[in-house]
């Protein structure tokens, strides 16, 4: 059944017009006055509300906005626990450490199957609610080959876009020994959980996984089938990005602290997006990363959510395009494109982050003229509809 949505007024579709079929997301892109085209879960037309061809069933979006769902490519969404007072240490003045995982990693250990799963539902479900519609999400919490192997196991239930992320942090257990870790995460864990995933991830920082390390890792997963993809220089400068671009990895993830050669190797790799996360910054009252100075530099910048109990515990894609725009240097259309089709790019996805015909019909609608509001209203939900692969789902 086809599904019309007219009176439009402001269509963002990260497509050219005109096109008859589109492969991949486009540079930013926005029709006003416009009608979209629903049809067998894939966007069939989309243009001028005047030229609009009739449908099975008809809405009228009454001058809404409407986008393409966000495509939120960082999340830690398998975990027991949470770590509140972590965050109010931090509010009344500690520093963020990696070293909190852990306490995240025994509360996941000790959950049941049913636990993390009803917790991860939950997540899911706030994820789609804000209008997220593709999610990507790491393991990470487990760090023993059965929890690491359940963790993706539970990530893949509920999307394809699932990362092992043993390679979090060397697990108390281990007294240390990274050389020991690491080899078990390129070994008996790998073999465990690449049947599962996607992508391999490494926390390259200082107090996890140093470059050889990282290197080791990334390419043991890709001999395994998985692609990469990088946490790096979070915390401070490091080889992290150097060492996603060299992996081509399809994203190197956070980019707080860069040189000019991290910016200059990103902008030459034509295939590593920068994504960011300025809910960590948020979270962690750190500086904000320059998506001006990589955009500048033509850079791919993605925004994704970075989801997890410790660093930054938002669901909100719409608060971090808000913060992108504030505290980023981004501009609105900038934003809005780097958290749909800048996340499609960071999952090397060509069927979602944008309306082009033959995309899939993941849209949202909001309850609001353009998508300027999402980050001129920061913190009101404006999300007034959400569309699945052609389903109203919220
Ligand atoms: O992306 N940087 C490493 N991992 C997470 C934080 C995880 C945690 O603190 O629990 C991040 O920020
Ligand atoms: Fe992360």
């Amino acid at each position: 059944m086809s599904l019309l949505i007219t009176n439009i007024g402001e269509l963002v579709t990260n497509a050219p017009r005109d096109a008859v079929s589109v492969a991949s997301p486009g540079s930013y892109e926005a029709v006003a006055d416009a009608a979209l085209v629903l049809d067998e879960g894939l966007i069939a037309w989309a243009g001028p509300s005047s030229q609009a061809p009739g449908a099975d069933a008809v809405i009228d979006a009454a001058g809404r906005a409407v986008l393409p769902g966000f495509v939120d490519s960082h999340a830690h969404l398998v975990f027991a626990g949470e770590r509140s007072a972590e965050f109010a240490a931090r509010m009344a003045g500690q520093r963020y450490a990696a070293g909190g995982i852990a306490s995240t990693v025994a509360a996941t250990r000790a959950a049941s199957d049913g636990v993390l799963r009803a917790n991860l539902a939950r997540l899911a479900g706030e994820l789609l609610q804000q209008g997220t519609t593709t999610f990507e999400c790491k393991s990470g919490y487990g760090l023993t080959v059965a929890d690491e192997a359940r963790s993706v196991e539970l990530a893949a239930e509920l999307t394809p876009e699932v990362t092992f992320l043993g390679a979090h942090i060397v697990p108390a257990e281990f007294g240390g020994d990274v050389a020991g870790y690491v080899d078990l995460v390129c070994g008996e864990m790998l073999a465990a959980c690449a049947p599962v995933a996607r992508w391999v991830d490494v926390f390259c920082e200082h107090g996890a996984f140093g470059a050889d390390e990282a290197r080791a890792i990334l390419s043991a997963g890709e001999a395994a089938g998985l692609q990469a993809r990088v946490h790096a220089n979070q915390l401070g400068p490091g080889p992290g990005v150097q060492v996603a671009v060299e992996a081509a990895a399809a994203s190197a993830d956070h980019c707080t602290f860069l040189s000019k050669a991290d910016v200059d190797a990103l902008a030459a790799s034509g295939g590593t997006v920068a994504t960011l996360l300025p809910g960590v910054e948020f979270s962690t009252r750190s500086p904000y990363p320059d998506a001006r100075r990589l955009l500048d530099a033509g850079v791919t910048v993605a925004i994704a959510s970075d989801c997890n109990p410790g660093s930054c515990f938002t669901s909100s894609m719409p608060l971090c395009v808000a913060l992108a725009v504030r505290e980023m240097g981004m501009t609105t259309a900038e934003a809005v494109w780097a958290a749909t089709a800048g996340g499609a790019h960071a999952l090397r996805r060509t069927d979602v982050g944008h309306l082009g015909i033959g995309a899939r019909a993941d849209l949202i609608m909001l309850d609001a003229p353009s998508h300027v509001y999402l980050a001129y209203r920061p913190g009101v939900p404006l999300i007034a509809g959400v569309w699945r692969a052609g389903e109203r789902v919220a």
